[in-house]
């Protein structure tokens, strides 16, 4: 499992909301570029999506809209192994046993815990046991890289830590596990000039209808430059936004009509909504394929399920017979 000639990419997602522009360059994007370098183990973090959601209807929403979202955007079923976490509830087994080693205080110490009860979140077991469920995700697959953003690192150090204590105290049965950093993917900013996200009601959803998507692009803030003046290039979300689906020619023709004066923003506005348009067209048109068809979601996630499932019962027989629960038969 840790040779480095095996790569076992492990990531998961939360089903929390609507799929925006900011977690398509941000986590999408670069995840199905890994696709081709290794194995890839993609799931729908549902379980993890209920310290924040706790409406079944709502829940299962956002679940089938993360799902076609994934598809949409290239995730290949064929390649990658792609789940619902609830769909092998194996791993709440593996969390009991892995939360017999876990110590509280390095639990207490989670900045992602004192942040969510900063912000106001009721303070819940589910929130506070987050990473030894997570931990569980990863080690349950055997996965060698995981592949996260800056804010997920202390939950990776956590699943480490826990790993090495679980091998330590039963037996060495589990993976330890490399994050991969995503440092260098770009801060998309929202419609307000902040990071974009679904927290600040700022962001641009993936696939939502035309008619909106025109509205958000049309509304985002800009300053009061009058339509003849230079108007400036230093922290624009216009031309930040324009860079992710433009090439370096086009970002420079595109700026050159923000220092020259003579065109306005509702102008500036239009063309990158032209350009947006034109990155998502095909990802668009296979969001909506797709979507009419529920059963075949349906069935590429119960397939990856069970792939995924036949990998986790080998894991938990290990596991069982290292803490001492494996049946007798
Ligand atoms: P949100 O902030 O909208 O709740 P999440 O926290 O669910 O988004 O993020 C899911 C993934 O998308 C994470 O990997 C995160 O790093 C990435 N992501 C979210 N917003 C952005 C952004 N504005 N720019 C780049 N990546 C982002
Ligand atoms: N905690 C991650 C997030 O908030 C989602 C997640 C759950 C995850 N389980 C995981 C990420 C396992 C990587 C590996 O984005």
């Amino acid at each position: 499992y840790l040779s480095l000639d095996f790569m076992r990419f492990l990531t998961g997602i939360k089903p929390t909301g609507f799929p925006h522009l900011g977690n398509y360059f941000g986590a999408i994007e670069p995840a199905i570029r890994l696709q081709a370098e290794g194995e890839a183990f993609y799931f729908i973090a549902d379980y993890h999506a209920m310290t924040t959601v706790h409406d079944a209807k709502l829940l299962e929403e956002y679940v089938h809209e993360v799902a076609l979202t994934w598809l949409a955007c290239g995730l290949d079923p064929e390649r990658a192994v792609f789940y619902r976490q609830s769909s092998v509830p194996e791993v709440q087994e593996l969390t009991w046993y892995l939360s017999t080693v876990t110590p509280m205080g390095m639990l207490e110490r989670c900045v992602s815990y004192k942040d969510a009860i900063a912000k106001g979140q009721p303070a819940t077991h589910a929130l506070f046991t987050y990473p030894v469920l997570m931990a569980a995700d990863i080690l349950l697959y055997h996965a060698n890289v995981v592949p996260v953003g800056q804010d997920q690192k202390q939950h990776l150090e956590v699943t480490r830590d826990i790993a090495n204590k679980f091998n330590d105290t039963y037996k060495k049965v589990l993976t330890i596990p490399e994050p991969r950093i995503q440092e260098h993917v770009a801060k998309v900013p929202g419609l307000d000039g902040q990071k974009m996200s679904k927290s600040y009601d700022n962001t641009l959803q993936l696939f939502g209808s035309a008619k909106q998507f025109k509205k958000r692009v049309m509304g985002i803030k800009t300053d009061s430059t009058p339509v003849e003046d230079p108007k400036p290039t230093e922290d624009s979300s216009l031309i930040d936004l324009y860079k992710l689906v433009a090439t370096s020619e086009e970002v420079d023709a595109y700026t050159a009509q923000f220092t020259a004066g003579g065109v306005g923003y509702g102008d500036l506005k239009k063309q990158l909504l032209e350009k947006l348009n034109g990155a998502f067209a095909e990802m668009r048109e296979r969001y909506e394929s797709f979507a009419q068809r529920p059963d075949d979601v349906r069935d590429i996630l119960k397939a990856g399920a069970e792939r995924a499932q036949s990998e986790a019962a080998k894991t938990l027989d290990a596991v069982r017979a290292a803490v001492g629960t494996k049946p007798q038969d």
